[in-house]
């Protein structure tokens, strides 16, 4: 080794030894006579000393030292002297009077600063990602994420799970976005896709006989990218045979727990997990994946509001569509001109999202005060205490009320939730809220296409006791599928697998798949179910979106060491890029200029 101690290492006890250092220049302060240097390597940082009384030829060669040359210094430890003891940094009682020096390694001056946080241009980030990931924060990062990994390998070890590899070339693995397609030299024409998920696989080692099943696996999916995405991403991917759904909720939820637990300063507000069916998340929620770190959720009052004199309310109720009400408490306090400001605010993304409008009822502040805001009048005194009883209103509530199709309301409910917590801090950002989302549709109608869609995947086993629904009413049939959202994020998903080849075929008729086209696809895994299949169920989680969640980071970027941009590309290397001629015609591909596609 070219270093005896590492950079973190090293503490008052060590004083009077002689060590070997080499690392990073992290800052590099010349005081005259003496010069110090912050070295860093990965487990931390420690002062350096140069004294050019007693060491003039270091200390003439130190001065040319700049932030980031990689240095290997020969020195003794000593207890820093009274007062400039640094108590925030580990290695903060000692310091090293360099005996020796050699300079392993001049650096350019970085595009950015390595050794302070502010913020930066992303696109030059991820254009110099080596650099980026030399800054604190990213280690930070990296190394959590490496520790949730090893947690979970042990955790999964320890219960008799085996890490089995699968496939990149494969064939197509639906999960809803569009394939990534590798094309094959040796057989012209074909391709091999890149897998949106390891799922037929890791039914078909269920099929094998292997009952638990993980990996750490890599997916791809070509789909517009967003903070939460990435086009390829990495998931915990678990199966088991045998099991019934609670089996694999109870697992996941102990995991989950204890990497809270052990690894983040964080905390779990909801031990045990909460658990929603996916139509109670949409009515409270409107999302199925909530963020319960808050309280703002949503009261239906149609049958309220269609008994008032509000027009608007009154024929959509007659119509068919709900009216939601949501209470956010304190608004209500703020001035008449203040509340104008907040409604037109809240309103404003309501229509962005694509309602006709947002009404409002500010209550008093104190008892017998008047309820202010234009609808309020439309609601007789009787009504007014009916509405604010199932509201369980609160002095100084500001009430918000949308009605139009349901799946806007839902829309709208999602994004004002969103909105006010973040605008009215409704949540310490030191904990974190798991809810489990169950009970889920089987389909959803597709009426582009004029069929059933899977809301989860084709693989997904009905409630057994709604198959007979398949055959008369596919919109009732719940699928065993659950998910799980942290923090407004969905984390994980899975099912209860269909183990039985009718069952599969039904559901391929139903989503419209023909029996040829589905044994194209899919006819290796109906000719395994033929062989003694057992019943089996399983999930994967979002690692990128996990980390994300327990360091704290905005985007799934941020924990992924060479992540792409939002335009799908890597800025570092650039890629995607052009192939040479020979390449392409190894592979009997024409490129068709972008302009000549129609
Ligand atoms: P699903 O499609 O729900 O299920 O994916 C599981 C989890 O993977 C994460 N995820 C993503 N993370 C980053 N970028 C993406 N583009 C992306 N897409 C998904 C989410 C999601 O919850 N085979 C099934 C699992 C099963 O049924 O066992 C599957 O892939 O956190
Ligand atoms: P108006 O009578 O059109 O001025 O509307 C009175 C209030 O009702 C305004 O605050 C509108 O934003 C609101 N509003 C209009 N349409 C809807 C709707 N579909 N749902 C909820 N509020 C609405």
């Amino acid at each position: 080794m070219l270093k005896t101690h590492a950079c973190g290492e090293l503490r008052a006890e060590h004083a009077t030894q002689e060590v070997v250092l080499a690392g990073w220049v992290h800052r590099r302060r010349d005081q005259g006579g003496l010069i110090f240097i912050d070295l860093r390597d990965r487990m931390g940082i420690t002062q350096l000393v140069i004294n050019e009384e007693t060491h003039p030829e270091i200390h003439a060669a130190a001065k040319d030292i700049r932030n980031e040359w990689v240095i290997q210094v020969k020195g003794r430890v000593r207890l820093r002297p009274e007062g400039m003891i640094n108590p925030n940094l580990p290695t903060g009682d000692v310091e090293v009077e360099v005996l020796g020096l050699s300079i392993l390694n001049r650096a350019k001056t970085p595009p950015f600063y390595i050794n302070k946080e502010e913020s930066l241009d992303e696109s030059l980030r991820l254009r110099y990602r080596y650099l980026d990931l030399r800054r604190e924060r990213m280690q930070r990062n990296i190394i959590l994420r490496h520790e949730i990994v090893r947690h979970i390998r042990n955790y999964l070890s320890e219960r008799r799970f085996i890490e089995i590899e699968t496939p990149i070339l494969f064939k197509t693995t639906p999960e809803g976005a569009r394939d990534y397609l590798v094309p094959s030299r040796v057989h012209p024409g074909k391709f091999y896709a890149l897998p949106q998920s390891p799922q037929q696989l890791k039914q078909l080692l269920m099929v094998a006989g292997f009952e638990r099943y993980f990996q750490i696996a890599r997916c791809f999916r070509d789909e517009d990218q967003r903070g939460d995405r990435q086009p390829e991403f990495t998931q915990l991917d678990m199966e088991m045979s045998f099991v019934e759904r609670e089996d694999i909720l109870d697992l996941v939820e102990g995991m989950f727990t204890s990497i809270v637990d052990e690894l983040t300063d964080l905390e779990l507000v909801t031990r045990p997990f909460k658990r929603l069916s996916y139509q109670e998340a949409m009515e409270l929620y409107g999302s199925d994946k909530p963020d319960l770190r808050y309280d703002l959720h949503a009261v239906d009052v149609s049958d309220i509001a269609g008994r008032s004199g509000f027009s608007i309310f009154t024929a959509n109720v007659e119509a068919g569509k709900p009216v939601k009400a949501m209470r956010v408490p304190n608004l209500g306090a703020e001035s008449s001109s203040q509340l104008k400001k907040i409604h037109q605010e809240l309103e404003g993304l309501a229509k962005s999202t694509g309602a006709k409008g947002l009404a409002y009822m500010a209550i008093p502040t104190e008892e017998g005060g008047e309820v202010r805001g234009p609808i309020g009048k439309f609601f007789s005194p009787e009504l007014q205490v009916e509405l604010f009883e199932r509201l369980n209103v609160q002095p100084s509530d500001l009430l918000l009320f949308v009605s139009d199709e349901r799946q806007i309301t839902y829309e709208v409910i999602d994004t004002l939730r969103r909105h006010l917590a973040t605008k009215l801090n409704l949540y310490d950002d030191k904990t974190v809220a798991f809810v489990w989302i169950i009970d889920f549709p089987l389909f959803e109608w597709n009426a582009d296409e004029n069929r059933w869609d899977p809301s989860h995947h084709l693989f997904t086993s009905p409630y057994p006791e709604d198959i007979p629904l398949l055959d008369t009413d596919p919109a009732a049939a719940r699928g065993l599928q659950y998910d799980l959202a942290c923090n407004g994020f969905e984390v994980a998903g899975g099912s209860i697998r269909i183990h039985q080849r009718e069952v599969q075929e039904k559901i391929f008729e139903l989503i419209g798949l023909d029996v040829e086209d589905a044994r194209q696809k899919f006819g290796h895994m109906l000719e395994a179910f033929e062989y003694g299949t057992p019943p089996h169920g399983g999930i994967a989680a979002g690692i990128d979106r996990l980390v994300m969640l327990l360091a704290g980071e905005p985007n799934i970027r941020e924990v992924i060491a060479f992540p792409k941009s939002q335009q799908a590309a890597d800025l570092m290397a650039g890629a995607p890029s052009e192939v040479f001629p020979e390449q392409l015609r190894e592979l009997h591909i024409n490129i068709v200029p972008v302009e000549d596609k129609n």
